[in-house]
Formats: C-alpha cells, structure tokens, sequence
C-alpha cells in the first residue's frame, strides 16, 4: 500500500499556499481566518478546566466511539438538523445542561479526528483491494486519494444541478450486474449538501430515489449497498443572508436546506452519515462524527480502536462545552453571514472579470463556486492556465482533480473549483480579477 500511495494533491496544494505569501490561494478548502473563534474558545477551554465534572477527563484518555457527552449533544443537534427543533424533553433533575438523552441514536453516533478518518475507516471496514464504490462525476479529491491508495475502484455518476442523474445511476447498476461486478459494488458516496467542487445540494427526492434504486439491486449484490452522506457543508449555508440586517434572526429568513437522507422511511440501515465540526466552527480543532448503522458502527469502532483508540479528549471537551452553551449556534449563525458576504464579492468580481463564456455554478452555501470553461480550454496542473496563474500569485483547484478514473468516460479537464473560504474580501476581488485577467488573455 506504501509503495502504490499517489502522493495526495491536497498536500500539496496546501503547502503550496502556505509557503507562498504573496500567493492568493482560492484553492485549498481552509475556512474564514477573521471569524475563527479565538474568544470565544479560549472562554470555553478555560470553563473546561476549572470545572471538577471536565477538567481531568478532559487531559486524559477516553472512550473509543468518543465522549458520552458529545456524543449525546451530537445526536440532539443532528436531529434539529433534520428536525428543525430539539425533540428531546429535558431530565427532570439534570437541569439545563442534559437533555434526555436520545438513547438508540447517541449509540450510533462516534466522534472522530475529523470525519476525514470515518471516510477513510468507513472504506476501510467495507472494502476489499478491488471493490468498487460509486461516486458524483465530480467529488470529493480527497475521497478519491483514499480510493487510489486502497486499490478500490470508482464509477462515476453523473452529476445534475439538483444531486445526481438517477437514470444514469441505475444503468451503471445495471451494467455492474451485467458485467457480474455488482457483488463488488459496496457503497455510494455522496456528498449531499453544498457539495465539494460544485456547490451542488442534493434535493430529498433524489435521496430517495438514489436509496430505491441501491435497495433495487441489493438481491443481486448479495449484500446491503450503503449510502455514504457526507454532510461535510451542512451548516454553512447562506442564501440570501448577506443581506439582513444584523438584527434579523438570520435562520428564520433562510430557505429550508433538504433533510439528510436519514429522513427516508426504512433508510436508517443502509445510512452511513458523515459530518464535521470542522467548518462551522474550527478546522484547527478537527473533530467531526458520524451516524453509523449496526453491523457496521462495531465494526468501524474496532478498527479505530486501532487507529487511536480515541480522538482527543480536550478537543472533545472543547466542542461538547461550545454546544451545551448555545455558543456553537451563535457561531455558526455569524459565519453564515459572513460566508454569503464574501460568496457575494466572489459573485461581483466574477461577473466583472471573468470572460462571458465561463459558466458559473453560485453556491448557496460551502465555501465553493465552480467554473467550466469552453471543453476544449485545459485548466490542469500542466495546462498553461494553471502555470500563468500560479507565475500571476494565484491558485485554483484543477477540476481534473476531482472526477475520478474511470474507464466509462474521459476525464474532464476544463473546470475550477474556486474557493471565497479563506481568502479576504479583498483577496477575493484581487484573486478573481488576476484569474480573469489570465482567463481573457489565453481563451
Ligand atoms: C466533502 C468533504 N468531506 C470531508 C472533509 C473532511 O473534513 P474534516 O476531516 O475536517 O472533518 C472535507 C474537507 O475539506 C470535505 O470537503
């Protein structure tokens, strides 16, 4: 496995960015620097330290599947989440700090060193050197290093602006049962809402009509095909707030994103959800979770007892005390606003800048906008693109990176992936219009 690991392009692009200062990087997925929340952890670290209840469990090693109490405060916030609301009726002598707890979901749920680590032990649980799982035609590069290293193979599925092309994945279905592979299929991976590159959110019917069709040809598999949400962007979303005025409660205004596809009648068991506390609230301290379904939450636990037999306490801690005290929603309700600020400068200067044959795909959350450029225009790491914006201080993700090999088509290699995550606003109109400025002179 050593020997076959393509080095992963995420290292590099991130180093790249780092060690170039003058770089303006609207390539590596990093959050908003300014709105990190400095005070307002260093206040909750500092509260988990004096308190008797957190303060030495919080430097000493813990529990594999995570912290019993993050692990209850994660299943609450996932059902508000789906909910809308907090549907547990609190104890009645825990006080404010408890709900009840929500028993056969908190079971399920395990923290873990990012949700980076439940993708990758969630493949590695499932997978044989030699399975296949499908993925969006684009996803996730990261996701598809994973794939590279574990000698898994991938078939792409068509990507629509509302989640993916049903009729495509059901003759990729039927082709793999055809062919005989379909006892190798083991997943579908699908990142559900703002997705990474494409900003793309999938709708609920789609949920639906993707779990049907995997349920469809589970008799011929032999097995259960799980779908594999990573709801990586869930809470950054922004339509439409940019524009409130600071004292409108900023989440009443906001259409209604989808609700996972855990809402699905009869999908808990072929649902394996993914999500993060990395974007909304801190990538430095890079905890994130997942819902895992019976056999495979024991299975996934196992193997992380190997892994590391736990994330990190602090963090942990960290991040239980930052919900528990409603200081996690107030964060993330200022984001947001910060994020549609900035989404809606990238917006400006894109439609200032860039040439009118470039088609943009606006995101109404996550940190992404996509561009696809006319199909013969290569935007690749060697294409002259990509090396006139580097020598010009700025980088794009290539949108190469992110489809998948696969023999079925030929990789697209016009795209870009185009970040307003870290970068200032007046980085972002500086970056744009640098990128426009190449993009008018070479198309
Ligand atoms: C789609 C997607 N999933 C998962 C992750 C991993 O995030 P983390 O490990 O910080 O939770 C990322 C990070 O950029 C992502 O874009």
């Amino acid at each position: 496995m050593g020997r076959r690991t393509a080095p992963p392009p995420i290292s590099w692009l991130m180093q790249t960015a780092l060690s170039r200062p003058q770089l303006i990087s609207l390539a590596a997925g990093f959050t908003d620097n300014a709105t990190l929340p400095v005070e307002i952890s260093r206040k909750l670290l500092s509260r988990v330290l004096r308190s008797p209840r957190t303060g030495r469990p919080a430097l000493q090693y813990g529990i594999t599947a995570g912290e019993t109490n993050l692990r209850r405060l994660t299943a609450q916030h996932l059902q508000k989440l789906d909910l809308g609301v907090t549907p547990y009726r609190r104890h009645k002598n825990q006080g404010q700090r408890h709900a009840a707890p929500p028993t056969h979901l908190s079971d399920r749920v395990m923290i873990t060193g990012g949700s980076q680590q439940l993708l990758y032990m969630t493949l590695e649980a499932l997978c044989d050197e030699g399975d296949i799982v499908l993925v969006e035609d684009p996803t996730y590069f990261v996701f598809l290093s994973i794939l590279q290293s574990r000698g898994l193979r991938a078939r792409s599925v068509r990507l629509e602006r509302d989640g993916l092309d049903l009729a495509h994945l059901e003759t990729i279905l039927q082709r793999l049962k055809k062919s005989g592979e379909l006892r190798r299929l083991k997943a579908l991976y699908l990142i559900s809402y703002f997705q990474n590159p494409t900003g793309v959110t999938t709708s609920f019917e789609k949920k639906r009509g993707v779990l049907k069709l995997l349920k469809k040809f589970e008799r011929a598999a032999g097995h259960l095909i799980y779908l594999l949400e990573d709801a990586a962007y869930r809470e950054l979303s922004f339509s439409g707030r940019a524009d409130l005025p600071a004292s409108q409660d900023a989440r009443q205004r906001v259409p209604a994103i989808p609700p996972s596809a855990l809402m699905v009648p009869g999908a808990a068991e072929r649902v394996i959800y993914t999500g993060t506390y990395s974007k909304p609230y801190a990538p430095g301290v890079r905890v994130g979770f997942g819902l895992l379904p019976e056999p495979l939450f024991t299975a996934v636990q196992r193997i992380k007892g190997n892994h590391d037999f736990g994330t990190a306490n602090l963090l942990q801690q960290l991040l239980a005390s930052a919900l528990e005290t409603g200081l996690y929603d107030r964060h993330v309700a200022k984001i947001e606003k910060r994020y549609g600020q900035k989404a809606l400068v990238m917006k400006r200067a894109l439609a200032k800048h860039f040439p009118p044959n470039v088609e943009i795909w606006e995101a109404g959350g996550g940190l992404y906008f996509w561009a696809r450029l006319p199909k013969n225009v290569p935007t690749g790491v060697k294409s002259k693109i990509f090396q006139t914006a580097l020598k010009n201080d700025v980088l794009y993700v290539p949108g190469e990176l992110c489809y998948a090999d696969d023999p079925a088509r030929k990789k697209p290699d016009h795209e870009m992936r185009i970040s307003f995550g870290s970068a200032s606003e007046k980085n972002i109109r500086e970056g744009i219009k640098r990128l426009g400025l190449v993009l008018r002179k070479l198309l």
